[in-house]
């Protein structure tokens, strides 16, 4: 068989791909370690295929498209491809950590370049708390961003 193939279940049927994103991107982050082992174990004996996004090397600049997201219009070529990319999946789950009571900018940002690509697709979120008194506001953050775009 020649070219790219979605992956396929046990009974052959194509299996819908679910994207775990890591949400930081510091040099010293913990997050992708948090994101490795979510996706290990959700995709243990699943018939989803988890694939891990990493922000870091997605890479993409602050918003810089002339046009708003929902005209899906896109001048630049990292946000075709990151539509694209987004496009290829079904679900989503966020890795997030809390940072100054909210979740990372760099998540953000990578939210607000798209916008259908995102919509009505289920989608959660795993969060690590820094210490005991962590106040989990980066979750009711993202959740409150998450009902406003139909996520
Ligand atoms: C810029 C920044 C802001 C932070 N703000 C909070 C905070 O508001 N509440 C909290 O409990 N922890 C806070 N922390 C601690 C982080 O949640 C913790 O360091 C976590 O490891 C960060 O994830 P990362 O290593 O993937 O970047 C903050 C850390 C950073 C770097």
């Amino acid at each position: 068989m020649t070219g790219v193939h979605p992956p396929q279940d046990r009974q052959g049927k194509f299996a819908e791909r679910v994207a775990v994103i890591i949400g930081s991107t510091r040099p010293t982050r913990i997050c992708p370690g948090i994101a490795a082992w979510t996706q290990q174990v959700l995709d243990e004996g699943s018939l989803v295929h988890y694939r891990l996004i990493d922000l870091a090397e997605i890479d993409l600049p602050l918003l810089d498209e002339p046009l708003k997201a929902a005209q899906q219009d896109y001048k630049h070529p990292h946000t075709k491809s990151w539509s694209e990319l987004i496009s290829s999946f079904a679900g989503f789950v966020f890795v997030l950590p809390q940072y100054n009571w909210g979740y990372p900018a760099p998540l953000k940002n990578a939210l607000d370049y798209l916008y259908y690509e995102w919509h009505d697709k289920p989608a959660t979120s795993v969060t690590s708390l820094a210490s005991k008194i962590s106040s989990r506001k980066n979750v009711k953050a993202f959740q409150e961003r998450r009902s406003a775009r139909a996520l």
